[in-house]
């Protein structure tokens, strides 16, 4: 029997309004100069008031002595290596000693990737699985303000790297947060259209965490449950973006959804990160985009496995013969996202058939299907791409 470690140690403070917190949650982690890491985009939200707001002290009343923050509003989405090197200047420049990262998933990721530059000035991310010791890495507080990628909680950081111009993913427990801080008043200002899109990329993490044949009984049960949960609050928060509940329900489901994917993920995210990469889409789009066809995949050569998905989504399937459960399912899920406005094609976007040939190549190339519940190939991907196209 192969032996598997079952972890789940980040502390969250959940609730709205938590962001008032961070004072207090600061000096517990003894960090008294953190840098704020997030993108340009940003600092025009009233979720970057609240935090200033929580910072300066005028929320907990709290004195700021011998406090003070500097602020790295320069990451760009799907973050290369560059981004990590300004943060970390950043963080040098400033005396810092721990990062606040707030927003989307590339702000995270580019903060908790910052510390390695932190620890080691100069070094080149390519080299990150050569490094046997990350340990010691500056404190991490992070702030999701959609609720999607789940990098909050999760072991690794996606970067383009200088050297190939591809995402790797640079995976070490190092890399997590020493706190989470899920406040969905944060979360309010979010359009629909990208509370959709983040929304569909948390379900994938669901659906594709629970079908990875990783044996992982614990995460199997989060991710139903975030599916459970998804399906109830992802369409009240695109159709009423102020329903702090609805806001609430989805933060959380998304950080389940990222605890849950440390089994693994599958075919859908290696179609979706290419077409990130090579045609810009937005990461969550992309999952949405191809996820039925992914699906209709993989049931196809494993017919039952979507039948508890199904489930948590309210589906009563009890006679239903496999085959039957799964066509249910996959339709469900097909409606569930037609009623989000996720039912387009990717010619809509701009994507090129004159591409297929390489995003095919980049998505084998991808680390996420080879823990897919069926095998896939090249050629499986090339045409999972035409389905959609
Ligand atoms: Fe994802």
């Amino acid at each position: 029997m192969n032996l598997t470690s079952f972890s789940f140690p980040t502390r969250i403070l959940y609730g709205a309004g938590a962001i008032r917190e961070i004072r207090p949650v600061l000096n517990l982690l003894g960090v008294r100069r953190p840098l704020v890491v997030t993108d340009a985009g940003f600092k025009a939200t009233t979720a970057f008031a609240s935090l200033v707001s929580a910072l300066e002290g005028e929320a907990t009343g709290a004195a700021p002595s011998g406090f003070g923050w500097s602020l790295h509003a320069d990451v760009h989405a799907n973050p290369a290596e560059a981004d990590v090197r300004g943060a970390a200047a950043s963080y040098v420049k400033g005396g810092c000693d721990g990062i606040i990262a707030i927003g989307g998933g590339s702000p995270l990721d580019a903060g908790k990737a910052a510390r390695l530059l932190v620890k080691r000035p100069g070094f080149e991310l390519a080299h990150f699985y050569a490094e046997p010791d990350w340990s010691g890495l500056a404190p991490l507080v992070a702030i999701p303000t959609t609720a999607g990628t789940g990098s909050e909680v999760g072991r690794s950081s996606v970067i383009t790297l200088d050297s190939t111009r591809r995402k790797a993913v640079l995976f070490n427990p190092e890399l997590l947060a020493k706190l989470v801080i899920l406040d969905p008043e944060l979360t309010l200002g979010l359009p629909p259209k990208l509370t959709a899109a983040t929304g569909a990329d948390a379900l994938t993490h669901c659906i594709e965490s629970f079908t990875c044949p990783v044996f992982h009984p614990m995460c199997d049960g989060i991710s139903l449950e975030a599916i459970r949960l998804i399906a109830d609050a992802l369409p009240r928060a695109y159709r009423d973006g102020s329903n702090v509940d609805a806001r609430g329900r989805m933060l959380v489901a998304a950080t389940m959804g990222g605890v849950a994917f440390q089994k693994d993920l599958g075919v859908v995210h290696s179609l979706a990160h290419p077409l990130s990469t090579l045609c810009g889409l937005h990461h969550g789009l992309a999952n949405a985009l191809c996820l039925v066809a992914g699906m209709r995949f993989c049931s196809a050569r494993k017919p039952g496995i979507y039948r508890r998905i199904g489930e948590a989504f309210g589906l009563g399937l009890a006679g239903a013969q496999d085959p039957e459960a799964d066509t249910r399912t996959i339709s469900l899920v097909a409606e569930f996202l037609r009623g989000l406005g996720l039912a387009s094609r990717l010619s809509e976007h701009g994507v090129s058939p004159a591409r297929l040939d390489e995003l095919a190549d980049q998505a084998f190339a991808d680390p996420c299907h080879p823990s897919n519940v069926v095998p896939v190939t090249r050629d499986d991907l090339r045409a999972l791409y035409v389905e959609v196209m």
